[in-house]
C-alpha cells in the first residue's frame, strides 16, 4: 500500500509544479460547452499523472477527468475489468484556477473493487498535501487529521458547491438558503475536493454535494473516512464516488444535515434532485 501512495504523492507534487507554473501567467482557454472550461493546465496536469502512474503500475485502470472519464472494461470478452483502477482529476477548481482564484487541487484516488483505498489531494498554492489510506488513517502534511467535535448543526460551518453546467437544472439552490439559514454559514469554494480534506481537518463540519464524479471525490471519501468522518448518500447508505447526492460529515452532525436534506427534498419534490 505504501507503494501506491507514495507514487500517489510524487505525482500530485509533480503536477502541482506544473500547474503553479501555468497559474502564474494568463491561462489559454477552451471551452468544452458553454461554461465547461478546460485549461491548458488540466491537460499538462492529466499528462503528468497518468504517465507516472501508467510507469509505476502497467496493469491498473486509469480514469482521468480530462481523458474522457470512462470507467474500467475488460479489454476483450470473457475478460475481468482491472482489479485496481485510479481516478485522477488534474485540476479540481478549473473555474477558481481560470478565474485567478486561489482555491484549487490535484486529487488522485486507487480504487479497488469500488472501494478507495488510497487518497491524495494535493493543494499547491497552500502547500497542503491531504493523504489517506484505507484503515491506516488520514494525514495533513504526514500528521494525523480528525473531522471536528462539533455536534449541532446551528454552529456548524458546512461546504457545498454547484456545477458549472446546467445549473438550471440543479436542486442546490434550495439546500443552499435552508442549510445557510440552520448553520453557522456554507462556504462555497469551488473544489469539491478540497471541501471534503476540510471536512477531514476539522475547518468544516459537513459538506454535501449534487451529481459530483468520481474523480472529484474518491479520494476525499477515503480521507473524510478515515479521519473519523461519514460520507453517506441523503438515505443513509455509504457514498459511492459518482454517486448522485455526497454528503459528508463530521459524524456527530450527519444525522441532523440528513434529516434537514430530506425535509427539503420532501416539501419541495421537484427539487429533490431525483
Ligand atoms: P472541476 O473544477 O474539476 O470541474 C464545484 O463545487 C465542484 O464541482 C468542483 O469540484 C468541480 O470540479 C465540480 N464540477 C463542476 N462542474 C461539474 C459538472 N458539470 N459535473 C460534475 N462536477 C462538476
Ligand atoms: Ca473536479
Amino acid at each position: 500500500m505504501r507503494e501506491f501512495l507514495d507514487v500517489a504523492i510524487e505525482a500530485a507534487r509533480e503536477a502541482g509544479a506544473i500547474l503553479l507554473s501555468e497559474f502564474d501567467r494568463p491561462p489559454t482557454i477552451t471551452y468544452k460547452g458553454e461554461v465547461d472550461l478546460v485549461t491548458q493546465a488540466d491537460r499538462r496536469s492529466e499528462d503528468c499523472v497518468v504517465t507516472r502512474l501508467r510507469a509505476n503500475f502497467p496493469k491498473h485502470a486509469i480514469v482521468g477527468e480530462e481523458s474522457g472519464g470512462h470507467a474500467p472494461q475488460a479489454e476483450s470478452k470473457g475478460e475481468q475489468p482491472p482489479r485496481f483502477c485510479w481516478y485522477v482529476d488534474p485540476l479540481d477548481g478549473t473555474t477558481n484556477f481560470a478565474h485567478g482564484y486561489p482555491c484549487w487541487a490535484v486529487s488522485i484516488a486507487l480504487v479497488e473493487n469500488d472501494e478507495p483505498i488510497v487518497g491524495v489531494v494535493f493543494n499547491p498554492i497552500a502547500r497542503e498535501m491531504f493523504t489517506a489510506v484505507r484503515g491506516e488513517g488520514a494525514w495533513l502534511d504526514q500528521k494525523p487529521i480528525h473531522v471536528s467535535k462539533i455536534d449541532r448543526l446551528a454552529i456548524s460551518l458546512l461546504g457545498t458547491g454547484f456545477p458549472t453546467h446546467k445549473r438550471v437544472q440543479n436542486p442546490n439552490i434550495h439546500y443552499y438558503w435552508r442549510f445557510t439559514l440552520s448553520s453557522h454559514g456554507v462556504r462555497r469554494d469551488g473544489s469539491a475536493a478540497l471541501d471534503m480534506c476540510s471536512v477531514a481537518c476539522g475547518r468544516f463540519d459537513g459538506f454535501w454535494e449534487f451529481g459530483l464524479k468520481p474523480w472529484d471525490t474518491a479520494a476525499g471519501t477515503l480521507i473524510v473516512r478515515e479521519a473519523g468522518g461519514r460520507v453517506t448518500n441523503f438515505a443513509g447508505r455509504p457514498y459511492q464516488p459518482g454517486e448522485r447526492e455526497c454528503l459528508a460529515s463530521n459524524g456527530l452532525i450527519h444525522e441532523e444535515m440528513r434529516a434537514l436534506a430530506l425535509d427539503i427534498a420532501e416539501r419541495s419534490p421537484a427539487q429533490s434532485g431525483s
